[in-house]
């Protein structure tokens, strides 16, 4: 297959999404829209154009932290408005150039392949959707299966707007066809902007072809509101499950299941309703219970829940934490935390039975500090446990205990309170209850 250039056009303002944010870098799945259009486009490609213009330093920096080898150009939008505009003045390598839209975060590499036939006769393939409805879609007009013209919705009579083909956007042109027809276009319509879209009706006028492919309407949804946004995360999100499910994965109402897109599960592993994983969370032959949080983290070999939350830099492994149990950036390896605990900056080790309320005290107000725990330490419900700490291998810490100190394996770790009782204290409070 010949080599394609690409274009992706990003510097539209996005109004509609009444956000101070650059359209295209609205999220799905954890990831800006901008970036899935690229991550396609780097399968087809390795001369890729980004064309920007409000906030460009913001929107090339976001996606500079994620690919290199882009180029980025800025549309001169004031003298050039309009997606024929924003082409101007590029030189693609290749050619074919194929045109893509920045809002379109479902498209597929694969499907856009199929546009890679433009030629000197037929210097433009362009996706096509059949719509019930093409509200806000320029229409297509097609004539013996060619494509005779390209009406924007703003400059449609009364005949072209009840037309049901749709310009879905994106275009394959033959580069020569693009690079000397480009200065001839005009701003005479309703938008007083360069149409891209004008480029068809020049090609036609040659007796050249456009040739229209037929595209589903899923994969080439355009994003340019806020509904629109939660509409293609749905549809993103069933993407990431079923490619999951597929490979063994076991999930309980799916429905209720959000997984970011850098998330990895293997193994028989288990979600149950409720679960989200973020950021580059790893998931290996473990069972996440309802309404667990995991972020940025492994869990291998383990269960985890419900209601628990596991932050950012923890590995898990053969584990068990339970409900209302919080783990951030800690080690913890074949290691018992059934209830309510906070384990924070701590290294955790085998056998080491974490009780209810526990809670390691790593922050002084204005330093963190760690917290290492040895094999086999039976740590008692409600104890605290302030950090800086070692904790050695064998060691009990009785229940309710504030430890402060390092104490040596095999020691009885004790420090409350020695209990008081009161003889008779409840009558002389209360008065005499009952008989
Ligand atoms: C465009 C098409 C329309 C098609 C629709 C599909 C034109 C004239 N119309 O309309 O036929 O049905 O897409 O979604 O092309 N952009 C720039 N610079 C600009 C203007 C736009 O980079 O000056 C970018 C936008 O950021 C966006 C893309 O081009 O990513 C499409 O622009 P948009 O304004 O959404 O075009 P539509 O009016 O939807
Ligand atoms: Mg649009």
């Amino acid at each position: 297959m010949s080599k394609l250039s690409i274009i992706i056009l990003a510097a539209g303002a996005g109004t509609r999404m009444k956000s101070n944010l650059p359209k295209v870098l609205h999220k799905i799945s954890g990831k800006e829209m901008l970036y899935y259009s690229i991550k396609e486009a780097k399968k087809l490609s390795d001369d890729i154009h980004i064309v920007l213009f409000n906030q460009h330093d913001l929107v090339k920096a976001s996606m500079e932290k994620y690919f290199d080898g882009i180029s980025f150009h800025i549309q001169d939008f004031l003298n050039l408005p309009g997606t024929g505009g924003a082409v101007m003045g590029i030189t693609p390598k290749y050619d074919r150039v194929l045109v893509l839209n920045g809002d379109m975060p479902l498209i597929e590499a694969q499907e856009l392949g199929k546009l890679n036939f433009a030629s000197k006769d037929i210097p433009i393939v362009m996706t096509v959707l059949e719509l019930q409805n093409a509200d806000g879609y320029g229409r297509v007009i097609i004539e013996n299966s060619n494509v005779k013209k390209i009406v924007e919705q703003k400059d449609c009579n009364e005949d072209e707007i009840k037309v049901n083909s749709a310009n879905a956007g994106i275009y394959c042109f033959d580069k020569e066809f693009l690079l000397s027809h480009l200065p001839l276009l005009s701003n005479t319509n309703a938008q007083k902007e360069y149409y891209i879209t004008d480029l068809v009706e020049m090609a036609i006028n040659k007796g050249l072809s456009v040739v229209p492919v037929s595209v589903n309407e899923e994969n080439f949804k355009g994003v340019n509101s806020k509904f629109d946004l939660s509409q293609a995360e749905v549809i993103h999100q069933n993407r990431i499950k079923k490619a999951f499910m597929a490979n063994g994965i076991t999930m309980r109402l799916p429905d209720t299941i959000y997984i970011e897109e850098d998330v990895e599960i293997e193994g028989d592993s288990v979600l149950e309703n409720g679960v989200t994983l973020l950021g580059k969370t790893k998931i290996i032959s473990s069972h996440i219970k309802t309404n667990s949080i995991v972020e940025s983290s492994i869990i291998k070999n383990s269960d985890i829940g419900p209601m628990a939350r596991i932050r950012p830099d923890s590995r898990v492994e053969s584990s068990h934490i339970g409900n209302f149990v919080e783990v951030k950036k800690s080690n913890l390896f074949e290691v018992k935390a059934g209830h309510l605990s906070y384990l924070g900056d701590s290294e955790i080790d085998s056998g080491t039975n974490v009780g209810a309320g526990t809670i390691t005290c790593n922050y002084d107000g204005v330093n963190k500090y760690k917290t290492k725990i040895g094999k086999n330490v039976f740590i008692g419900s409600d104890t605290q446990l302030v950090a800086p700490l070692e904790i050695p291998d064998n060691v009990m810490i009785a229940a309710g205990s504030t430890v402060t100190k390092n104490p040596k394996s095999g020691d009885l770790v004790l420090s409350r309170t020695p209990q008081k009782s009161l003889a008779g204290f409840f009558d002389k409070f209360f008065g005499k209850k009952g008989n």
